[in-house]
């Protein structure tokens, strides 16, 4: 079933097509993200090696190494490699006296986006999102904006990140929106409920960010070795003081891994793949050896079975510890004040 996907997958009922896996940009461009800043010719060549793949479908935003990585997202598509890719971007966090905001702002919005297009050296945005919520602005008024954006040429196509069921449906009323992006994976599956049936029923499209749960799920504590002090995957509770806990479902995933011959990574991507036609898993990589591996679960069908062995590992052992830094709960899933609230402002 997965193996018939690799090429174009209609994300969301706009018109955008897509690669059937992505490839997450952000723990190339450090600092105080997935560890430092990884060589850029190196990252140039990974991109375009996994453009030259078929993965063509690539994610960055102007928060990743504050603005850096959308400009290696843009030296990396010259030399013809624009029109072969599809560019998802995004915009809200402002960084402000040493802190991070989240901005919807339209004034905000649009020098956002003009800004993003100058760092990536490109026309046109294909995906443009609003990376969190800003919870003090009706998101119709965020929303608007985005439609002009849309109608001057600067986006293709808009969506939201970690936006909660009922703002995803009054934003829908302003402009369609192509995708939702939000953390989904085997241990991650609080989007079930409301999120997932509500992007079917508007025809969205759905993006599945961290989908081996930051790299946990493909190599277990083994990963909190030797992080640098500066990955923000230090201070994550989940991988932080719940380890002994939560490593039992990656055991067992890498067990079953073993037996299947592939690799616990390539199971944790399976069963993503496996979640619909329109799902996207944006898999980060710093490294061609793990690309190739990534790409290589496509290949892997999946019992119904083996679906339920594999939800059965961190449903029987309850993950424990929040996804994300404190910091982040503000922003999650967060409501935005009514309309009639802005009205005469
Ligand atoms: P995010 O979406 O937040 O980037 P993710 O895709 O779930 O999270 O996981 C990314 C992490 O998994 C990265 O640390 C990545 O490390 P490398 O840059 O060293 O590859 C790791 N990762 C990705 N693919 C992997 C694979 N096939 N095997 C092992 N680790 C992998």
């Amino acid at each position: 079933m997965a193996s018939e996907r690799v090429s174009g997958l209609k994300l969301g009922s706009q018109g955008l097509v897509v690669s059937a896996q992505g490839l997450g940009c952000m723990s190339m461009s450090g600092s105080g993200f997935f560890g430092p800043p990884k060589p850029e010719p190196d990252m140039i060549n990974l991109i375009r090696h996994a453009i030259d793949s078929g993965v063509t479908f690539l994610d960055t935003s102007d928060f990743y190494g504050f603005n850096t990585n959308e400009i290696l997202i843009g030296k990396t598509l010259k030399d013809g490699y624009r029109e072969k890719a599809q560019i998802a971007t995004k915009f809200g966090y402002r960084p402000i006296d040493g802190k991070v905001e989240v901005c919807g702002d339209p004034a905000y919005v649009r020098s956002a986006c003009e800004a993003s297009l100058k760092r990536l050296d490109i026309d046109c945005i294909d995906l443009y999102y609003a990376h969190r919520i800003d919870t003090s602005i009706p998101i119709e008024i965020t929303m608007g904006e985005l439609k002009k954006l849309v109608e001057e040429g600067k986006v293709k196509y808009i969506g939201l990140s970690e936006a909660c069921a009922s703002t995803i449906r009054r934003a829908h009323t302003v402009h369609p929106i192509t995708a939702v992006q939000n953390e989904w994976s085997l241990w991650t599956r609080d989007l079930e409920d409301e999120i997932i049936p509500t992007c079917r029923e508007l025809g969205i499209g759905i993006v599945s960010y961290s989908p081996i749960g930051k790299g946990f799920l493909a190599q277990g504590p083994k990963l909190l070795e030797n992080l640098p002090e500066i990955d923000v995957r230090k201070r994550m509770p989940r991988l932080t003081n719940h380890v002994e806990h939560n490593k039992i479902i990656f055991e067992q995933v890498n067990e079953m891994a073993t037996r299947k011959g592939c690799t616990a990574a390539q199971l944790a991507l399976a069963w993503v793949h496996h979640q619909g036609t329109d799902v996207v898993p944006i898999p980060g990589t710093t490294k061609l050896e793990n690309l190739h591996q990534n790409i290589g679960a496509l290949s892997i069908n999946l019992t119904p079975e083996e679906i339920a062995k594999l939800e059965s590992f961190a449903f029987d052992v309850i993950v424990k510890g929040e996804r994300h830094v404190s910091m982040q709960r503000t922003w999650i899933y967060s409501e935005t004040p009514p309309l009639s609230s802005w009205e005469g402002n």
